[in-house]
């Protein structure tokens, strides 16, 4: 499949933007500041905190998994058995996993938080997966 452009030039804090790449959905999500400060304090309730597993590129393994911070992109298909996880940008901590904004995997009940790192207790065993991308400029991304 070819690179997808991705424009996130109207991208607003909060929201997402959903593409197609091989077939896959993706997501790219403008993570706010306060999102940013909180997703440290997760990480004695994530299985892989550091995203240290191997299958990802480079450039996302650090606390936010992201090229730049602000900018979260994932491929949106859960690590478990492939449901598409649902986004919850500010129920999340009440309903489901007492942190502010991620997803939730209506199939079986994984929980990610919004560096798609996986909580654990859950089915799914890995984090979501980092698609390959690049920033042409500061407002186009290029998946794959
Ligand atoms: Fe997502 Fe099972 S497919 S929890």
């Amino acid at each position: 499949g070819a690179p997808v452009e991705v424009d996130i030039s109207k991208l607003e804090e909060g929201q997402m933007i959903r593409v197609e790449w091989r077939g896959k959905p993706v997501w790219v999500v403008r993570r706010s500041q306060a999102i940013l400060d909180e997703l440290p304090t997760h990480d004695d309730r994530l299985r892989d905190p550091q995203a240290a597993e191997p299958q990802q590129p480079a450039y996302a393994t650090n606390e936010y998994r992201s090229r730049k911070p602000e900018i979260f992109i994932a491929v949106g298909i859960c690590t478990h058995l492939g449901c598409s996880p649902t986004y919850l940008p500010d129920t999340f901590s009440e309903q489901v996993s007492g942190v502010p904004a991620g997803f939730f995997c209506p199939c079986h009940g994984s929980k990610f938080d919004l560096a798609g790192r996986v909580f654990q207790g859950v089915p799914a065993p890995l984090n979501l997966v980092v698609p390959p991308h690049m920033f042409l400029n500061d407002n186009t991304i290029l998946v794959g």
